[in-house]
């Protein structure tokens, strides 16, 4: 069976929760990883994926948003032939790398693809929304954005995203804590924050402020500061409540062995930090030392 969408894994590079309040975020592809997914004709509309195999009606709750989007593009399409779906997906999920919006963007496109419809990027991402929006609650759509670009991206909710191609001499490290990420719990914890004391937007601010220092040092290629950058918007999602203990151990790790600069990467509270080097010998050695206490850890050069 030929896969009719192939969509990678996500990094956010800077910026996660403040892009839910307007602020800008860095986030580039990560395609160590990936999602492909199939579709054949079949007598009963089923689907086929890591947590459930069996008739979408009656899939689980871990599917709801998969199941409310397939349902809504074969109602928009008033499609009745029923098809069997695939998902096979290599992406660590709820992990902070973009599963969800990988899944979503991947069915949404693979469904446009078989049934032969003629579709924009941006219909593509209004059905993929579906079901981001019952995965997330309030997605700033900073992932689909990666996602369905595959490309590095300046991101402002509700604006055009920017691409903007990340071609600097360093490394990037990439470690899972091994503990499932809480987005959903983490973005709406943040907004009673926010709601209980008008003070912590400064917290918000800030984190915009260093996005934008960010892009500019990715521009001109001062990676030492783009890794001091990193690591003060690490201590600014810390006092947001985002990270957790194991995060901040990985960074301090990341940190004693000669890192840039370190922080969590996506919701938080779980899931993946992401640290900076300037050599590849440094990186391998953080690497290794991370990969003492991660479910699995990546490497990634930052140019092209
Ligand atoms: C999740 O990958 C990033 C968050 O900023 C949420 C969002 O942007 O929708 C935490």
């Amino acid at each position: 069976m030929k896969e009719l969408s192939k969509t990678y894994g996500k990094i956010i590079l800077i910026g996660e929760h403040s892009v839910v309040y307007g602020m800008p975020a860095i986030a580039i592809p990560f395609n160590g990883v990936e999602l492909n997914v199939y579709i054949s004709e079949n007598d009963k509309n089923f689907i086929s994926c890591k947590f459930f195999e069996g008739e979408l009606e009656n899939s689980s709750e871990e599917l709801r948003g998969i199941t409310e989007l397939v349902n809504s593009f074969l109602n928009k399409y008033q499609i009745s032939r029923k098809i069997k779906i695939i998902i096979d997906s290599t992406i660590p999920n709820e992990r902070g790398m973009g599963s969800s919006a990988a899944a979503s963007f991947g069915v949404s496109k693979a469904l446009f693809e078989y049934f032969e419809i003629d579709a924009s990027i941006d219909e593509i991402i209004e059905i993929a929304n579906v079901s981001e929006k019952i995965i997330h609650g309030n997605p700033s759509g900073v992932d689909l954005g990666v996602v369905s670009s595959n490309s590095s991206i300046y991101f402002i909710k509700g604006k055009e995203f920017e691409y903007f191609p990340i071609n600097i001499d360093a490394y990037l490290i990439i470690a899972d804590t091994g503990i499932k990420g809480k987005t959903k719990e983490a973005v709406s914890d943040v907004k009673d924050i926010l709601d209980r004391e008008e003070a912590n937007y400064d917290k918000i601010n800030m984190l915009g402020k260093l996005a934008n220092n960010a892009k500019n040092y990715i521009q001109i290629g001062e990676i030492n500061k783009l890794g001091e950058t990193m690591y003060l918007a690490h201590q600014l999602l810390k006092e947001l409540t985002v990270s957790n203990e194991k995060l901040d151990n990985l960074v301090e790790i990341s940190m004693k062995h000669g890192a840039l600069g370190a922080k969590l990467t996506g919701g938080g509270r779980g899931g993946c930090m992401i640290a900076l080097s300037d050599t590849k010998e440094k990186a391998l050695k953080i690497k290794e030392e991370l990969s003492k206490l991660s479910a699995n850890t990546w490497m990634t050069y930052l140019k092209k």
